[in-house]
């Protein structure tokens, strides 16, 4: 088989890598790719949002599955296109994928159907928003939300009135985020510890991957702004066997179900961001894709093959065999340029690759990387997920540490604390 990978993160990077270890796959191309991918597959040079252009290379390369990592080809309709063209790709289409495309449009299916999740109000002008936080329904911290995609930082935690006020001025008046903050979500804190709950659905069923924990601040103790993500550890520390099942009866299954109910069928990965509250686990936000970095350590822990359980899935009968996943815990820390999520540089020289990677049980996926005269160097804000799974958490944190204090670049930050439980 022929396999197009869309996208061009550390996601990516881990899709791709696992893909390849499938007997059943011969070529595998990305596009656009990164540093990483270009190592171990074709790199395209096609931007992940033009999806004409990804249709034409994937008829004339007669492709046979394209897997799609990140959410805008995927909420923009790209597996429409795709189908309407004959070609196989994996994901939702694109009205299945409003589920992440608007809060607003999950918040209220949300109520529709007694799924759990923060109490909220929606504002469709800057006044009456004004009006709601103001109005002593919500608290403080309370969470103001854009209701498009933005690039994951479209979620503000708001300390105060001052931060709230300046939150509703920059979405709605400023429009930081455009369109997306034409109407917003304002909803109340929810404590408690976050869990990625991730399945492949084949429209009707789920599979639930290995539970993941992903560390979203920028710095160690979750202090500074949210990024999209700084490290995954699997399993989730925090799901006991009976909450997982919880989590599958109360969330997952009614989600998809309701879904095909409401003719927006979910063929496609269902990531469920919940908070573990006192009262029982909530929605915090329904994403339309794998994780990033959560697929990198899921990856990892996968010992079946994935492109057998999409081609189940596509079929309709994603249950059908049995998926095994290794009994070992397995991390990703992800390594940034200085000054990420808000001002960074890039273009600086990476050092230290290969020796980290030569380190037994280390894996190493590339995100914002490329090549350039035969260097490493960085592109993004994501640059690189150093990842392991030993038999141990502790082990497999101190083994990628380890890895990372031999990697070098101007600027580069990570945190220290991830897998370290509080
Ligand atoms: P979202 O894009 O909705 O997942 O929000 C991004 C991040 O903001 C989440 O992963 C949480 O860490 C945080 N967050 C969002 N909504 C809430 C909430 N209601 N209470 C507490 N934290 C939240
Ligand atoms: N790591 C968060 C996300 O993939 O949305």
């Amino acid at each position: 088989m022929k396999i197009l990978i869309v996208g061009s993160g550390g996601r990516e990077h881990a899709l791709a890598w696992k893909v390849r270890q499938s007997p059943l796959v011969k070529e595998v191309y990305c596009a656009p790719g990164n540093g990483g991918t270009a190592i171990i597959a074709e790199n395209v040079p096609i931007k992940e949002t033009d999806i004409p252009a990804l249709a034409d290379f994937a008829a004339s390369k007669k492709i046979d599955l394209t897997i799609v990592g990140p959410e805008q080809p995927l909420v923009a309709g790209i597996v429409d296109y795709f189908e309407n063209k004959g070609l196989r790709i994996f994901g939702p289409s694109r009205k299945a994928a409003e589920i992440e495309g608007s809060k607003i449009f999950a918040k209220q299916f949300m109520v529709r159907h007694r799924i759990p999740t923060a109490r909220f109000q929606i504002a469709d002008s800057p006044e009456l928003a004004m009006k709601i936080i103001r109005s002593g329904e919500f608290l403080f911290p309370m969470v103001i939300k854009a209701d498009g995609l933005a690039g994951g930082k479209g979620a503000i935690i708001c300390n105060n009135l001052k931060k709230a006020e300046e939150t509703i001025h920059n979405l709605m008046i400023k429009k930081q985020f455009g369109e997306a903050g034409e109407r917003i979500i304002i909803e109340e804190y929810l404590r408690g510890h976050e869990v990625s709950f991730i399945v492949i659905s084949d429209g009707t069923r789920a599979l639930p991957l290995v539970t993941t924990k992903d560390h979203k601040p920028v710095f160690d103790g979750d202090r500074g702004p949210n990024t999209g993500g700084m490290g995954a550890i699997s399993p989730s520390p925090h799901i006991s066997r009976e909450l997982f099942l919880e989590i599958m009866d109360i969330i997952i299954i009614p989600t998809i179900t309701r879904l095909l109910e409401e003719r927006r069928k979910f063929c496609g990965v269902l990531y469920a961001g919940l908070m573990l509250t006192a009262e029982g686990p909530k929605v915090l936000e329904f994403n339309c894709r794998f994780g990033d970095p959560e697929t990198q350590p899921q990856m990892l822990r996968l010992q079946s093959d994935l492109v057998e359980i999409i081609l189940d899935a596509l079929e309709g009968h994603v249950l059908s065999r049995e998926v095994h996943w290794s009994e070992r815990p397995a991390a990703c820390v992800v390594v940034t340029s200085g000054g990420y999520p808000i001002k960074y540089e890039t273009g600086k020289k990476i050092t230290g690759l290969n020796r980290a990677e030569s380190i037994p049980g280390i894996t190493i996926f590339h995100a914002g990387t490329k090549i350039e005269d035969g260097n490493f160097v960085t592109s993004g804000g994501r640059v690189l997920g150093v990842c392991a799974s030993e038999p141990t958490l502790e082990k497999t944190m101190e083994k990628i540490y380890g890895a990372i204090s031999v990697i070098n670049f101007e600027g580069m930050h990570f945190r220290r604390d991830i897998g370290c439980e509080r």
